[in-house]
């Protein structure tokens, strides 16, 4: 048995996430208002079995003990979401002083066991208030969003000193608003882009109040969900779609945030959006562009785009390419993770970067013996964290990284079917049983590092 290890640089950060709707629970108590979440939950047909997170992990009561076992894992922060309608349950206007409260109580319980908490102030749960005056195709809801975050710093801005503005605005923009998919089921690519771009601005409005906040040493940035997107074959009309499709995924949010304007081949390609709707304003791009601490990335795969003459969208077709490993939901594709933190260092130039998301969903159950012995996963997280190290090594400015995720939770679409935590949950009796991953992860957060035996381990169990 090798002890040879991957060692991280001292004060690497080793954390895992969660978001509020996919956890708490707790729909409609002490004051929470509905958010777009829960009205498409509840309109038939749109979720996995009609699932719905009113309930979920029941984190909203057993927070303390959810923070327990975050410190009886030795994790060093805790990424989590603040539910802008438990706050402020018209999404504007009269606060409900038990949302913040809830938010503060967790912030000092984990202070006091000394994890970092690293709040996101959205996480796709619009108030569904604000979507009745047009959601955030409506410019308004950029201010209103300022607003939100003035009186959760306000609040919380002594103790927190990282915060991420928004997760994943690509989803909440397309799957929200061009597949439909998501929340709040809209099919509109002019939507979207609307969408998109006050997302983009509310982002920057809210980097600029916590900049304003109570601490100088504060940081702020925002979480963005990247992929490699590689064209399916050597043929120009792949690698050309790829490259557009590179743009619209990755380069829509990056480019105005750290370039202060939009990729040239999507604002070629969407200009009729942009123009008709006439929804950039002067100055937009210096506020979206106001200086950020850190990137987060969530990283879960790589997207290969193949040309299709005959898909409706774009011409583009999402090919998955045969021989290779996947999981429920994705190819496993770890180098993907070394491709997109080089590249965007590179190209981008952020000050830090966290990965604030990478996971692997596995159905899990009980064994006989109350273990969960969840091995895929740690082969993932293996694989991914051997890969991040890599890019560290190459001189990206990584400071930190978190699993998705900290407990099995609603999983949007899919329901509950796809369990993703590091800490399993039985959903009748909301029991939590920490699983052979987290066990693992632990190890690799007190070492801060990954044993080379491992890999040894590996080959026995396939
Ligand atoms: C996302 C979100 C999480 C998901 C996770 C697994 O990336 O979709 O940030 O809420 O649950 O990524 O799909």
């Amino acid at each position: 048995m090798s002890t040879t290890r991957i060692s991280f640089p001292d004060h690497f950060i080793w954390g895992t996430s969660t978001a509020a709707y996919q956890i708490e629970g707790a729909f409609d108590e002490d004051g929470r208002g509905s958010s777009i979440w829960d009205k498409f939950c509840h309109t038939e047909g749109k979720i996995y079995k009609s699932q719905n997170g009113d309930i979920a992990a029941d984190h909203y009561h057993r927070w303390k003990e959810d923070i327990q076992l975050i410190s009886d894992l030795g994790l060093g922060a805790y990424r989590f979401s603040i539910s802008w309608s438990r706050i402020l349950p018209e999404g504007k206007g009269k606060l409900n002083l038990k949302g913040l409260d809830f938010y503060d109580r967790l912030v000092d319980e984990l202070l006091m066991h000394g994890i970092q908490p690293f709040p996101t102030l959205y996480h796709w749960d619009l108030p569904q208030a604000l979507q009745e005056i047009g959601g955030w195709a409506n410019r308004e809801v950029v201010y209103y969003f300022a607003d939100y975050t003035h009186l959760v710093e306000n609040r919380l801005g002594d103790r927190v000193s990282q915060w991420i503005t928004h997760n994943e605005p690509f989803v909440m923009a397309f799957a929200g608003h061009f597949t439909g998919e998501h929340a709040p089921g809209i099919k509109n690519i002019s939507t979207a882009l609307q969408v998109a771009h006050h997302l983009l601005l509310s982002h920057g409005l809210a980097v600029q109040a916590i900049q304003a906040g109570q601490k100088e040493t504060t940081q702020v940035g925002i979480t963005l969900d990247l992929s490699p997107i590689h064209p399916a074959s050597n043929d120009e009309k792949d690698k050309e779609a790829a490259v557009f499709f590179d743009a619209f995924k990755n380069c829509l949010f990056l480019d105005p945030i750290f370039r202060g304007k939009y990729p040239e081949v999507a604002t070629r390609v969407f200009e009729s959006h942009f123009s008709d709707s006439k929804i950039i304003k002067p100055n937009d791009f210096q506020i979206i562009a106001s200086s950020i601490d850190f990137l987060g990335v969530n990283y879960y795969s790589r997207i290969v785009i193949g040309f299709d003459p005959n898909s409706p969208t774009y011409n583009l077709n999402f090919v998955k390419p045969k021989g290779n490993d996947y999981s429920l939901m994705w190819e496993v594709y770890p180098q993907g993770i070394y491709e997109i933190l080089a590249w965007v260092w590179q190209d981008y130039h952020p000050k830090a970067i966290y990965i604030t998301e990478n996971g692997i969903p596995v159905p899990d159950d009980l064994d006989f013996d109350g273990k969960i012995r969840d091995y895929r996963r740690i082969w993932y997280l293996e694989d991914h964290i051997s890969q991040v190290h890599k890019a560290l090594k190459a001189g990206v400015p990584l400071r930190g990284y978190f699993v998705w995720s900290l407990l099995d939770n609603f999983e949007w679409t899919y329901g509950y079917r796809m369990r993703f935590g590091l800490v399993f949950v039985d959903f009748e009796t909301q029991e939590r049983h920490i699983k052979e991953s987290g066990y693992w992860y632990s190890r690799v957060a007190c070492e801060n590092g990954i044993r080379e035996f491992q890999q040894h381990k590996k080959q026995l169990v396939t």
